[in-house]
């Protein structure tokens, strides 16, 4: 019987330790509410999270028994309905929060019993989807009004940091080269999109240095264009919505939008958004026939080199942080806000579902769904590895999203 790591038992049990803080921002009554029209109520998840790990761990993994068969198929997994059949649940449909933290308890304590015994495999998937919802479920309560949330500690909106104008047109060439896409199976856990490890050759093409900025974006707006769901406007003046508060819009932060406002301010500009595969070249390839691991280098995750890890909750400048930028000089590609791609969701050559959960990436290879690469300031550091995928549809408005164009 293989012995799990203590690194990653630890790390399992800080996952929790960081989901409960979450629960814990919003005041009572409110996990009863739904902050986004296309997601469930706040109670789902405090359900979702441990019966995901049971049912993966525990079932799944060591062929135990059901708890409460109603539970696990209620809590077992989420929902994304396009704009057209939205849920019409009630609060009343949904159980007590008694009967659903007693749930989660006996949840956690049938986890706790089995893990000497748990696949690694198991509890790594267990382990990246508690992570994965970490960052869902702050962008949910992003969109609560702030008399919903306590104020976290010490976390609060920054006033924006100094702009340095010129620099903001910089673009970057990148020559003709091969992207490499995808994970080895040799490299260790993955999700099943990610694999296989594949190259794809792309043409030279240029890109800009940093992301669209809110500032450039208010521009598109004074044009015309509607402004993004993390804006909003007060008697004439346009307000930025930060987690904990309202702030004047920081004019060198970059802008989180759809896909499809992305596209819109490419397409008005004679641009494209970056393709997967030119986001790949330019956020890991070099001049010679190597990749790097980052765009940083070989270097594991660290604050110097980005906005991820929990650190902050909401954006910065995209100035900051320059010991990330790419071997091309690109800024701010893993961290500050996901990066929207032009390239709808689909399998790599070869790809093959989770036997323990076929569903997780082939219900979306739909054409309605296109890829993110990158990170935002609430994702996990283990999530910023380069063969990582992130999905929505292209008007999803309340992902931490960013984008930048290329010329072609
Ligand atoms: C990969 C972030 C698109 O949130 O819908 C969580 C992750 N899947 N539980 C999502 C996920 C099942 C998924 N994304
Ligand atoms: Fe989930």
């Amino acid at each position: 019987m293989q012995v799990l790591s203590g690194r990653l038992l630890q790390e399992y049990e800080l996952a929790r330790q960081e989901s409960d803080r979450l629960f814990d921002i919003l005041k009572p009554g409110t996990l009863y509410e739904r902050p986004i029209a296309e997601r469930h109520r706040v109670i789902f998840y405090l359900g979702h999270l441990d019966c995901f790990d049971f049912i993966h761990i525990c079932q799944e993994g060591m062929g135990q028994k059901s708890l409460n068969g109603t539970f696990d198929s209620l809590f077992q997994a989420g929902i994304d309905p396009d704009s057209s059949q939205l849920p019409s649940d009630t609060p009343s449909d949904w159980p007590s929060l008694g009967t659903v933290q007693d749930y989660v308890q006996s949840c956690r304590r049938r986890v706790d019993q089995s893990m000497d015994e748990a696949p690694e495999d198991a509890l790594q998937l267990a382990l990246e989807h508690r992570l994965m919802h970490l960052e869902t479920l702050a962008y949910m309560f992003h969109n609560f009004p702030y008399d919903r949330k306590r104020i976290a500690d010490g976390q609060s909106s920054e006033a924006p940091s100094a702009t340095k104008p010129g620099q903001l047109s910089e673009w970057r060439q990148i020559p003709a080269g091969n992207a490499l896409l995808g994970r080895k199976k040799a490299d260790g856990f993955g999700w099943d999109n990610e694999f296989d490890q594949h190259s794809v050759s792309v043409p030279a093409f240029s890109i800009q240095r940093f992301p669209v900025t809110n500032g450039q974006y208010l521009e598109f707006v004074k044009q015309g264009a509607p402004i993004p769901n993390f804006w909003i406007e007060r008697n004439g003046n346009i307000f930025y919505r930060g987690m904990f508060n309202e702030i004047a819009l920081p004019l060198d932060w970059p802008v989180y939008v759809t896909k499809r406002e992305a596209e819109a301010y490419a397409q008005a500009h004679g641009f494209s958004v970056v393709s997967e595969a030119q986001y790949h070249r330019a956020a890991y390839g070099t001049n010679g026939p190597k990749s790097r691991t980052y765009p940083w280098g070989d270097s594991v995750p660290q604050a110097s080199f980005g906005n991820f890890d929990f650190r902050r909750w909401d954006p910065e400048a995209v100035f900051a942080a320059p010991q990330g930028n790419s071997f091309f000089g690109v800024a701010q590609l893993v961290g500050n806000g996901w990066e929207w791609t032009s390239t709808p969701f689909q399998p790599f050559p070869g790809f093959v579902p989770r036997a323990s959960y076929p569903g997780y990436s082939a219900n979306f290879f739909d054409g309605e769904h296109f890829v993110m690469k990158g990170a935002a300031s609430r994702t996990a550091a283990r999530l910023t590895r380069s063969s990582f995928r992130n999905w929505f549809r292209r008007d999803y408005p309340y992902m931490y999203a960013k984008f930048r164009c290329v010329q072609n």
